[in-house]
């Protein structure tokens, strides 16, 4: 398999997806703000996240790219509102300056709701699955996305500043704050390509582990990565004084941490075989990464 085509490929179809699907123009400016943020770059790795887990269970990810796309456009969303100035008070974000930046920040909340509400309209566009899937599949997403999720993980994150917390606490922060999309894509895409009760329950750990260290190297490259690899600004989590892996555990130690938590991901998906390959190659990508 050649990984490396394997990605640009799908890069470039959630690209396309999303170009197209924002070219539809609702009443407002804040298409333009919606579309600033959603087609800045970023990594994708949600959407393409989602594929490599229905290739892992023998579907084609490729048949799954409106609720793919939907999950990059909650991402998204989330990001624009992590920057604003009442959170982390970013000002560049995947190589540009941040939403609110250019359009001021009443513009860039709302274009933040907008991405949320349009993630939904096009999640539920998802064609080559049974009503019933799709509905188990988009409510999960809501769940992982929500005050269950991404968003009570967001509020943990907030609620840590200025005090020192438990690991334990510290791990159940980074679950929810990133872990739980990843977990939304991975099992969205196994469940949409039929994966059996147990192929879903080893791909939910996978996930787990996945988001665990995806955050933790989020930590580490906020103190060692330049703004020009990363795309956004470093240093944004001392300056908000936050609780982080590398605040708890030393640069060190967080490395060593994030290490094996990926080794022990890569344990997750021995059961997958070759077809979890993609998968595997995308979890190695997070040893070392600089952006
Ligand atoms: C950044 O996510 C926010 C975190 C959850 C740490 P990504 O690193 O996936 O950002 P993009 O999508 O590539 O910009
Ligand atoms: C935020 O984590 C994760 C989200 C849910 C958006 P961070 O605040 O560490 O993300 P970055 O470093 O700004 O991308
Ligand atoms: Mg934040
Ligand atoms: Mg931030
Ligand atoms: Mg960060």
């Amino acid at each position: 398999m050649n990984f490396i085509k394997y990605l640009e490929d799908r890069k470039l179809l959630v690209n396309n997806f999303l170009e197209k699907r924002t070219a539809k123009k609702g009443i407002s400016r804040v298409d333009e703000a919606m579309a600033y943020s959603l087609l800045a770059g970023g990594k994708r790795l949600r959407p393409i996240l989602l594929m490599a887990a229905a290739d892992a269970v023998g579907g084609n990810g490729y048949n799954y790219l409106s609720v793919a796309c939907g999950l990059e456009m909650i991402h998204t969303y989330s990001l624009i509102h992590d920057d604003l100035p009442v959170m982390d008070n970013d000002d560049y974000r995947r190589g540009r300056l941040t939403n609110h930046k250019v359009y001021g920040e009443a513009l860039a909340l709302l274009a933040g709701d907008g991405l949320l509400t349009l993630a939904f309209e096009v999640m539920l566009e998802q064609k080559n699955i049974a009503p019933e899937v799709l509905i188990e599949t988009v409510k999960e997403v809501a769940m992982c996305a929500g005050n269950y999720g991404m968003v009570g993980g967001q509020v943990l994150d907030l609620d840590s500043e200025d005090k020192q917390i438990t690991q334990a606490q510290m791990r159940t922060l980074h679950e929810a704050k990133t872990g739980a999309l990843f977990i939304a894509a991975v099992r969205s895409g196994a469940r949409m390509a039929g994966a059996k009760s147990e192929e879903l329950l080893a791909m939910t750990h996978f996930a787990e582990l996945f988001g665990l260290a995806f955050q933790i190297t989020d930590d580490i490259m906020d103190v060692e990565s330049t703004k020009e690899e990363m795309g956004k600004n470093s240093g944004s989590d001392a300056k908000l004084n936050k609780s982080t892996y590398v605040t708890l555990y030393t640069l060190e130690g967080a490395k060593a941490l994030a290490e094996k938590t990926l080794h022990e991901a890569l344990e997750c998906l021995e059961p997958f075989g070759p077809k979890a390959e993609p998968l595997r190659e995308i979890t190695k990508m997070l040893y070392n990464r600089k952006n």
